[in-house]
């Protein structure tokens, strides 16, 4: 093996958003020294794109809230396949991880009496989403990062990991490249963290920035670990839609809690038409009862633009395939309208809204003060990831922890509107802690050179090719399938389409190859991502197969309606001895009587 540069820690953490912050923080105050390896450079990471808040029954606006409440939103959101512990967890630390935020500076809006200011989002009960106008996530990022600098923390920047390395079952380091320069570099650690985030990039229409190619997904497959419901993609119903080249960032649903109501061509507030059962008793039937709840008046229910958000992306799909879009294929997000409800309400929208106003003026030219913007659905988030012990994040395999949008449980079938910024504090927080724990009482593993030799040559390969497949070209096609055959709405023979072109792609990728050197090669960057990429559609194609119903964000034409057989189970995805993939139901853990009564008193 060559003399590859080795860094030495008791704990590496692999990815700087929320999660991979929250747990260098905390592994660094438990006295192990830590290195934290980022893709990007440290503060750019996507967390900052996260727009409306954090969800945490601090109670601040609406004093009947309190963590069962928040617990029973999240599992009615999640359709009940949510791994309760976790679920039980998040609402009930969620406060107090706010509250430490505002302590290491974060700079709330605020209640009229001072206090940390709450928002409604769809599916919470109470307005419950802490805030800071529609930048929540920057400052989240910023004062996790203002506050980890000072902890000692080794910061690796714009370093892509390509494999975990192992000793036994145990994780015991990391293998990876400097993107700038192309050197590879070898991260020896007592214990790994995962807090990569999402898979956004596997798809064409996506929230997500170029980091969200499933990285994390991917090492902890390939290195033995399980993934769990990896159908579960959201959809978020309010992305660009024109113009094209800004097509799905992200609107947030912050502006319809601020009461944008969405119509269609004719008009039409079409969300009033379709309110699901399960929610008719929380929902408004009128338009007026609907902004008096934005306006927090506590006996109005919420408007029906408050839905879930996989319900609300599927009555958008629905008005533009019936022809009542809006021109460039999406439907109306109107805020302006509240100029008929409120004195001064441009200056209040740009207030609370400050960057929606500037994304549309400055993007597209419309100046949402005055006029609708144009949305639809956009790839937003992956409810299913590794699978972890929910009360320390450990994967299957020890020594290996994870955070955040890459691992999962808590979300279940669909994921309530900023209950991800407070899963990446909650879980970040406990698997930097239990990672600590197992640096102190674990010595370093072996490293194995094969290993690395292994990945070091499958690596560098595609520069060895010539005259053979371009990687963009696979990975537009991989996106285009994943975006026609496996979206919103799934059916059985599209997905075996989309699994029969996907082992086409691997085939391709195999021979993907890339001109030039190692040093600031993109092309050679796009052909690594492209394996992550190529593992987390063939997981969510397979698992979305697997499951024979309706649930939450995966709505499938074939099989309509929800199935019971389906409604305690989770999909497990694993590498099989012979490299296929692997697909099992497994049984949910049974919930405790505590929880059932929480549920039934808060239905
Ligand atoms: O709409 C939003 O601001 C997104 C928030 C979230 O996904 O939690």
């Amino acid at each position: 093996m060559p003399d590859y540069d080795t860094f030495e820690h008791d704990v590496l953490v692999i990815g700087a958003g929320g999660a991979g912050l929250r747990a260098a923080i905390e592994a660094s105050v438990a006295g192990v020294r830590v290195g934290l390896v980022c893709k990007s450079l440290l503060g750019k990471a996507h967390t900052v794109m996260a727009e409306g808040g954090i969800a945490a029954a601090l109670a601040n606006v609406d004093e009947r809230d309190n963590w069962k409440v928040h617990f029973a939103d999240t599992m009615r959101g999640g359709q009940y396949v949510n791994q309760w512990r976790m679920a039980e967890l998040h609402a009930k630390e969620a406060p107090d991880r706010v509250r430490e935020l505002e302590a290491w500076g974060a700079v709330f809006d605020r209640t009229k009496d001072g206090r940390i200011l709450q928002r409604h989002f769809g599916g919470h009960k109470y307005p419950r989403l802490a805030h800071v106008g529609d930048r929540t996530g920057l400052e989240m990022i910023r004062t996790l990062q203002d506050h980890g600098v000072h902890q000692g923390i080794d910061v690796h920047m714009e370093h892509t990991i390509l494999s975990l390395l192992k000793n036994g079952e145990r994780v015991v380091g990391a293998f990876g490249y400097e993107r700038e320069r192309g050197r590879f570099k070898i991260f020896r650690a007592k214990a790994v963290v995962l807090a990569t985030g999402g898979i956004g990039r596997a798809y064409k229409i996506t929230s997500n920035s170029w980091e969200y190619t499933g990285d994390g997904h991917a090492l902890a497959y390939e290195a033995g670990a399980e993934l769990i419901d990896m159908e579960f993609v959201q959809f978020h119903p309010t992305g660009m839609v024109w113009p094209p080249s800004v097509m799905g960032i992200l609107v947030t649903e912050g502006v319809r809690g601020e009461g944008g109501i969405l119509t269609n061509k004719e008009g039409k507030r079409f969300m009033f038409e379709s309110i699901p059962e399960n929610y008719r008793h929380q929902t408004a039937d009128n338009e007026e009862e609907g902004w008096r709840y934005c306006q927090g008046h506590k006996d109005a229910r919420r408007p029906p633009e408050l839905l879930t958000r996989d319900h609300v992306s599927r009555c958008i799909v629905r008005e533009i395939k019936e022809d009542r879009g809006s021109p460039h294929g999406g439907v109306f997000l109107d805020i302006a309208w509240i100029k008929s409800k409120i004195p001064n309400a441009a200056e209040h929208i740009k207030r609370k809204l400050p960057s929606m106003y500037h994304q549309f003026k400055q993007l597209a030219d419309i100046d949402i003060t005055e006029q609708p913007m144009e949305v639809g659905p956009t790839t937003h988030y992956i409810m299913g990831g590794i699978r972890v012990d929910p009360d320390t994040q450990m994967s299957r395999l020890l020594g290996l922890f994870a955070a955040g949008e890459c691992a999962a449980g808590i979300n279940g079938a669909n994921r309530l509107g900023g209950n991800s910024l407070s899963d990446l504090l909650v879980f970040g927080k406990r698997a930097g802690e239990f990672a600590a724990k197992f640096a102190k009482e674990n010595q370093h593993g072996r490293i194995d050179p094969d290993q690395i030799d292994v990945t070091a040559r499958e690596a560098l390969t595609p520069f060895e090719r010539t005259d053979s497949e371009n990687p963009y070209a696979i990975q537009k096609e991989l996106q285009q399938t994943m975006q026609d055959l496996v979206g919103i709405v799934r059916n059985e023979t599209e997905m075996r389409e989309a699994l029969k072109n996907i082992g086409q792609f691997k085939t391709r990728a195999d021979n993907a190859a890339v001109t030039g050197n190692r040093e600031y090669n993109p092309g050679w960057h796009t052909t690594l991502d492209l394996k992550n990429l190529l593992i987390v559609s063939e997981a969510i194609t397979r698992a979305a197969l697997e499951r024979k119903e309706s649930r939450g964000a995966q709505f499938r034409e074939d099989y309509p309606d929800k199935d019971e057989r389906f409604g305690s189970v989770n999909t497990i995805i694993s590498k099989a001895g012979d490299g296929s993939m692997r697909i099992r139901l497994e049984p949910l853990p049974q919930m405790p009587d505590y929880l059932k009564r929480i549920i039934e008193e808060n239905r």
